[in-house]
């Protein structure tokens, strides 16, 4: 924790413990009429949440600007998106098309011909660089954008049966 923060969280209990302490004390003595009390605490309870209104809402449609996300990002590459078809199979992978230009959207359509697998692209250094499920019935889109050219490689990172380990293919991303 940052020293700022506890120190303000140590504030913050005394505050509490003072509170609890503060209505123990006072327990004791006899009834008496609260109302004014009651019609303050409302008058501060509605002023602090149109407070927050006012802070929030702002805020809130703020970060919706930037909708739709995927769109927006699919935009960073240059030319149209590549489209891929990906199926699963116990045990191996089937693509449409294993030779990607760099800096060019790539969508990957995956889906599996038998159980549930995982697709999952690596980098040279086994780095994971994007991933989705293969699901029988079922197809996952997947949108990357490989900012660097090389050998990539698609494991499978769900167990699927006796060879999992081997189901794996490879790609190439090369310049445009
Ligand atoms: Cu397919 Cu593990």
């Amino acid at each position: 924790m940052q020293p700022i923060a506890w120190q303000i969280s140590l504030v913050l209990m005394a505050l509490v413990a003072f509170g609890f302490a503060f209505v123990a004390i006072n327990s004791g003595r006899r009834q008496e009429d609260y109302s004014p009390l009651q019609k303050s605490a409302y008058r501060l309870r509605s002023r602090l949440f149109w407070g927050l209104v006012l802070v929030f809402g702002p805020a809130m449609i703020y970060t919706l600007f930037e909708l739709p996300y995927d769109a927006a990002r699919a935009n960073t590459g240059a030319g149209p998106v590549q489209v891929v078809d990906a199926t699963g199979y116990q045990w191996r992978w089937e693509l449409s098309q294993d030779q990607f230009a760099v800096g060019q959207p790539v969508e990957f359509r995956v889906t599996s011909a038998d159980v549930n697998h995982g697709f999952g692209i690596y980098d040279a250094n086994l780095h994971l660089v994007a991933q989705t499920q293969a699901m029988p019935g079922y197809t996952n889109t997947l949108r990357h954008t490989f900012s660097e050219e090389g050998t990539y490689r698609i494991l499978c990172m769900e167990y699927c049966g006796l060879a999992h380990h081997n189901m794996l293919t490879e790609i190439r991303v090369g310049a445009q």
